[in-house]
């Protein structure tokens, strides 16, 4: 497998933080402690200047870079290399003052006072052109600095604002998107309904509580708006050192599952895929294997924005957050094994915020790596450093890459769309959580699998299961019958294909859009389920699975065309109509569960779905995760027991590298022990 490593100048995985020395401009004491602090963590790069613009420029135009030159000069000296962001994720004092137009309006169309940060019109003029200004200063000072190997975008985007600059905007993306034809709107969003047509664009606001929140077209094209904006601001900041500097690669920080934009279009021009992580490790109602689990779909949706290169765990914590309900820091062990994942998930860095707590503000009590109390014998500060040495025992991961044979589709635009649908029930939806799952049961047997949009290719895997994919873009269901047709396994579930792009209901049974010949049956009607109903799914003696699973939540009454039944509903007025089906097409097949499942039921069929496809699952001990890097030649198994038992697991014959002792068949891990094993292949 080619491999990418992404940093050769640093030729390691990063191991770094976020780093605010402009906090501490009048301790150089503290600062030149730092690097030597810095040094013995095994810390090879800092991200500088997240938060430095009321540094940078006191006063507009007024530009001081001298101290900032410094500490670059003095951390590469030292070989610590730097991940250089743009400060627009927090404006000073001054610009709001002469330029109110760069605070945000809410939804409510309330104008925000200044402060906090990610406060901003994303469309002001004079915020985009002192954004512009200063990325030009920031390139032509710095972007020659032989320890620069990253320009990070900004701070985690985010928000939406409704000031009169953005509904004009917005107005200006439909008059393109609809062709400058009102009417094509009007039906786009169906309009005629509570006489809500619009004569003109003119008309059209954003969507507001206190307003229009009824036309779903509407909200779904606000929010895609709300990404192209923000993307295209991204963009524009990205365009200077894309000039500037073409060898210097950019990012930009993701948080998590962020709702409110869609990472697939945010992630498309950029270099390297980077977010930030920050589990609610220690929650005393759930295990560290289930909320790793949890982690490892946010890993995952970001390394399959961008499958040919490593991620980067932009930002993570060696202790505790400040801003959690319950702020527990992690137990001993428990960053070791949480760090390790970031890496057997495919990311080539485990960075933090920060590395130091500052004295005062909101984040003063944030983990770091080193406290208030400015020693380095503390039990997190080691954490640290064994972590660092754990990465260099690590370094020839580097650039390998994960394959997926199989896809979870998690599209943004279906989350909008489900999300904003007046129907089923608001608190059993759960799209998220019911892709969570089902990539829980992928993990559980070691099977590797990407997360990815409707938009993207499926012609790389052999398995596709697209759960509650309610929005059907178009194309998407010819290429599932492409898919399935060229020998692909594909499952939908109930809610699938109810709406086109616009969200207007297809007409002639859902699926729509031709999915109800690719899986031979429509559905006559949906049942949401109240919490204590239930119902059962019961495998036919002939099916190849077996067994009765509950089924909660969700049944779709389907009437079959062409589909074999694999199993019937148990219960209730539809009790033995179809609830699983196959439908042979070309090469493949297409199965459809029509109800919500309960896990042990769903990893039944998914485990006829790989068989089917040649894809072997791993017997995995309970709460051990396990992935596999490829490199060159060369395979990387990572085994995390997030247990506190010692548990036994089957190797192939190899190296692990963290020991650097022999491995092969029957290996013991210790309490939350971690094995990284290469294999040659
Ligand atoms: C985010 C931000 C950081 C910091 C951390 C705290 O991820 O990017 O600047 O505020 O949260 O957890
Ligand atoms: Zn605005």
């Amino acid at each position: 497998m080619k491999t990418h490593p992404l940093f050769p100048k640093v030729n390691a995985l990063l191991h770094g933080c976020d780093y605010n020395p402009e906090q501490w401009l009048d301790r150089p004491d503290i600062l030149e402690e730092d690097i030597h602090l810095m040094k013995q963590a095994g810390v090879n790069t800092v991200t500088l200047g997240v938060f430095s613009w009321s540094m940078y420029e006191p006063t507009e135009g007024e530009y001081r870079f001298e101290w900032m030159h410094k500490i670059m000069d003095d951390l590469y000296k030292n070989g610590i290399y730097t991940i250089l962001a743009t400060p627009s994720g927090a404006r000073p004092a001054w610009l709001d003052e002469k330029y109110p137009e760069a605070m945000r309006t809410n939804l409510k169309r309330v104008k925000n006072l200044h402060g906090l940060r990610h406060n901003h019109c994303i469309t002001s003029p004079a915020y985009r052109r002192l954004v512009h200004e200063m990325d030009v200063k920031l390139a032509e000072e710095f972007g020659s600095h032989p320890g620069l190997i990253l320009w990070h975008i900004s701070n985690e985007f985010g928000g939406e604002c409704a000031c009169e600059l953005c509904a004009e905007k917005f107005r200006t993306y439909l008059r393109e998107k609809y062709h400058n034809n009102i009417e094509e709107l009007n039906q786009a969003w169906w309009t005629t309904f509570w006489s809500h047509r619009f004569n003109d664009f003119d008309q059209i606001e954003p969507p507001a509580s206190h307003g229009e929140k009824s036309i779903h077209g509407l909200n779904l094209d606000w929010k895609r708006f709300t990404t192209v904006n923000t993307r295209d601001f991204m963009e524009a900041e990205m365009a200077v050192f894309r000039e500037k500097t073409p060898d210097i690669p950019i990012t930009t920080n993701f948080m998590h599952l962020y709702a409110a934009l869609d990472y697939n279009q945010m992630a498309k021009p950029l270099d390297v895929i980077s977010w930030d992580s920050y589990p609610k490790y220690g929650d005393p109602d759930r295990s560290l294997y289930d909320i790793s689990v949890e982690n490892a779909f946010d890993h995952v949706t970001m390394r399959s924005f961008k499958k040919d290169r490593p991620i980067m765990m932009m930002e993570s914590v060696p202790s505790l957050v400040n801003w959690h309900e319950y702020n527990k820091p992690k137990r001993p062990g428990v960053h070791r094994i949480t760090a390790l994942q970031a890496i057997a998930c495919g990311s080539d860095t485990v960075q933090y915020f920060q590395w130091r707590k500052g004295r005062g503000s909101f984040e003063q009590y944030h983990g770091a790596v080193m406290d208030h109390l400015g020693r380095s014998d503390t039990r997190v500060f080691r954490d640290v450093e064994a972590l660092g040495a754990a990465l260099a025992a690590l370094k020839e991961v580097q650039g390998s890459l994960v394959k997926a044979q199989a896809a979870i589709l998690f599209d943004w635009d279906n989350r909008w769309a489900i999300d904003d649908a007046a129907a089923f029930s608001d608190k059993s939806k759960k799209y998220e959580q019911t892709c969570i799952d089902l990539f829980r049961l992928f993990v559980k047997n070691g099977v590797e699998v990407d997360l990815i949009s409707s938009e993207e290719s499926f012609a790389d895997y052999q398995v596709l299961v697209a759960p509650m994919l309610y929005l059907l873009k178009p194309g998407v269901a010819r290429r599932m019958k492409e898919f399935t047709e060229a020998g692909g396994q594909l499952l939908a579930t109930y809610i699938t294909g109810y709406v086109d792009e616009h969200t207007l209901c297809y007409l002639g049974g859902f699926p729509g859009d031709g999915l109800t010949e690719l899986f031979g049956l429509y559905t006559e009607e949906i049942d949401t389920l109240f919490p204590k109903d239930t119902n059962g799914a019961a495998f036919l003696e002939d099916a190849p699975v077996e067994g009765t699973y509950k089924v909660r939540d969700y049944c779709e009454i389907v009437k079959l065309q062409g589909a074999r039944t694999l199993a019937v509903y148990t219960d209730d007025f539809y009790k033995n109509t179809p609830v699983v089906t196959v439908n042979p097409c070309g090469k493949g097949k297409a199965y459809y569960v029509a109800a919500r499942m309960e896990a042990s039921g769903m990893e039944a069929v998914l485990r006829y779905l790989w068989q089917q496809a040649g894809i072997e699952p791993k017997s995995l001990p309970e709460g051990v995760e396990y992935h596999r890097r490829l490199g060159e030649g060369v395979a990387y198994d990572f085994y995390l027991n997030y247990t506190n038992e010692e548990k036994t697991v089957t190797t192939e014959q190899g190296v692990d590298l963290l020991t650097g002792s022999a491995v092969g068949g029957k290996t013991v891990l210790p309490p939350l022990g971690v094995i990284v094993c290469r294999v040659q292949l």
